[in-house]
């Protein structure tokens, strides 16, 4: 396998997620002006629709000075067939030097493992969603300057969340506690379930998920406002908070369904900030695997 494929956070030591971490925080300060001294092409496989992930990769793209190319399935050789593991092998002949992909299967990238060039996964399915990992642990690391001994509550739709399966993965790698909540039947199991208003007040990191409906098998079938009275983030629990604590989510958001809409800037409230930490994530990612 190419060691330098990014598919999922088990790829990763520890240190080398510092070492991403702290390349991110140079991005944002000393070196906010740092390029590749050769230009590096680069491609966009997007087989699922995406706004932070894709653009973000893009944005970092150009910072860093790379030429970026978007594929766009619906016109490509997929309609006629072609395979992903085909399709991929091309763009490694075709001279790109890195691929960014994201694709509704879970764990596509298995099949990758022997391509040349090095694959960023941009989300595989309900698996694994690296760079969105990264960009939560910097933000935590830049609010409390550790990602170790702190309670992280991941709220919602836990099953058919890749942003929570890497991210709970890494925490526990960081020796930081995981704890759960949301609808009984959107859970990967009843281990460390908490009900919803202790799961806020207890607490640093309060991880919200939105019910990925389009996941589901089965409609669910509350109405918004019963979903956000159940297991959302309402201004009553939001009162609840510990003082320091932070909220996340890793967006798009459903605003008045896991969260109420006047609380998504909130003070407590980092959602855009992981937003801009993520453009500083994906430079040090393709830093790291292009050089
Ligand atoms: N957080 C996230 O993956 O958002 P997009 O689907 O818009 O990329």
């Amino acid at each position: 396998m190419c060691k330098k494929h990014i598919f999922q956070m088990s790829d990763l030591t520890k240190e080398e997620i510092m070492s991403i971490l702290k390349d991110a925080k140079l991005f944002a300060f000393e070196h906010k002006d740092w390029q590749f001294s050769d230009t590096k092409l680069v491609a966009n496989l997007f087989f699922e629709p995406s706004t932070r992930t894709h653009y973000s990769f893009a944005s970092a793209q150009h910072q860093l000075g790379c030429k970026v190319e978007n594929f766009h399935a619906e016109t490509s050789s997929t309609k006629k067939g072609e395979s992903l593991y085909d399709t991929v092998k091309t763009f490694a002949c075709l001279g790109y030097d890195a691929l960014v992909i994201r694709h509704p299967e879970d764990a596509y990238f298995e099949q990758l493992k022997n391509i040349e060039i090095p694959i960023l996964n941009a989300g595989d399915g309900k698996g694994n969603h690296p760079s969105q990992c990264l960009l939560d642990l910097y933000t935590i690391y830049e609010e409390f300057q550790t990602l170790t001994g702190l309670k992280v509550a991941i709220i919602g739709d836990v099953y058919h969340s890749r942003v929570a399966h890497s991210f709970s993965q890494a925490m526990e790698m960081f020796d930081s506690e995981v704890i759960y909540s949301g609808p009984k039947e959107c859970m990967d199991s009843m281990e460390k379930y908490y009900e919803i208003d202790e799961a806020i007040a207890t607490a640093d990191v309060v991880m919200l998920l939105r019910v990925q409906h389009e996941r589901h098998q089965q409609p669910m079938l509350q109405s918004k406002q019963d979903y956000l009275n159940a297991y959302g983030l309402t201004k009553e629990r939001y009162q609840k908070l510990k003082p320091h604590a932070i909220i996340m989510h890793p967006a798009p958001v459903n605003r008045g369904v896991e969260i109420d809409s006047d609380l998504v800037e909130a003070n407590k409230s980092r959602i855009f900030q992981q937003m801009r930490n993520g453009v500083l994530v994906r430079k040090a990612m393709l830093k790291k695997v292009l050089r």
